[in-house]
């Protein structure tokens, strides 16, 4: 089975003019021949773009923005767990379990951020607030043990830590 979902709400994905401009500043910072180097930030910004995640016609649509092929497209999308290849909650809480976090206790981080939505790892709350998601490093193992919440870092954390940014969001 595809790790890649369809949209069955939206219509063909598009970007907004404003969107596009930003497209025209990505491409800008690349010679015109390594156009396909602008791969990476113009999916962060069709993910920001089209709901928080990636269908596979969003995939297709920025491949044809980009002028690759849509396989270069998926290789790139399926391979970075910072982009979303189906629908993710209002917050998306990202765990870090290797090396560095596991050995200062992310297996806690796991358990208490579990309990307190209520739902497991790779899963979004029926409410639609909270997706958990376990992925590899994020770059941060200095300040291990960590997790992403959106586009914001959370480090040194405890279990009691943990809850409190979870109580404290909007
Ligand atoms: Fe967790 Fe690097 S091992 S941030």
């Amino acid at each position: 089975m595809s790790v890649m979902q369809e949209d069955t709400q939206q219509e063909k994905p598009q970007f907004s003019a404003s969107a596009m401009k930003q497209v025209d500043e990505i491409f800008s910072r690349y010679p015109d021949d390594r156009r396909a180097s602008a791969l990476m930030p113009v999916l962060h910004l069709a993910q920001s773009e089209f709901g928080g995640w990636l269908s596979r016609s969003a995939l297709d649509y920025v491949a044809e923005v980009v002028g690759v092929a849509p396989i270069r497209c998926y290789e790139v999308a399926t391979f970075y767990t910072m982009y979303n290849l189906k629908p993710v909650g209002k917050y998306h809480v990202q765990v870090c379990t290797n090396i560095s976090c596991w050995l200062c206790d992310s297996d806690n981080v796991v358990k208490t951020l579990e309990d307190k939505v209520q739902v497991k790892m790779g899963s979004t709350t029926q409410d639609n607030r909270f997706t958990l998601s376990e992925v590899e490093c994020l770059g941060a193992c200095i300040n291990a043990p960590m997790m992403q919440v959106n586009d914001d870092y959370f480090e040194n954390l405890t279990a009691d830590r943990v809850s409190e940014i979870i109580d404290r969001l909007p």
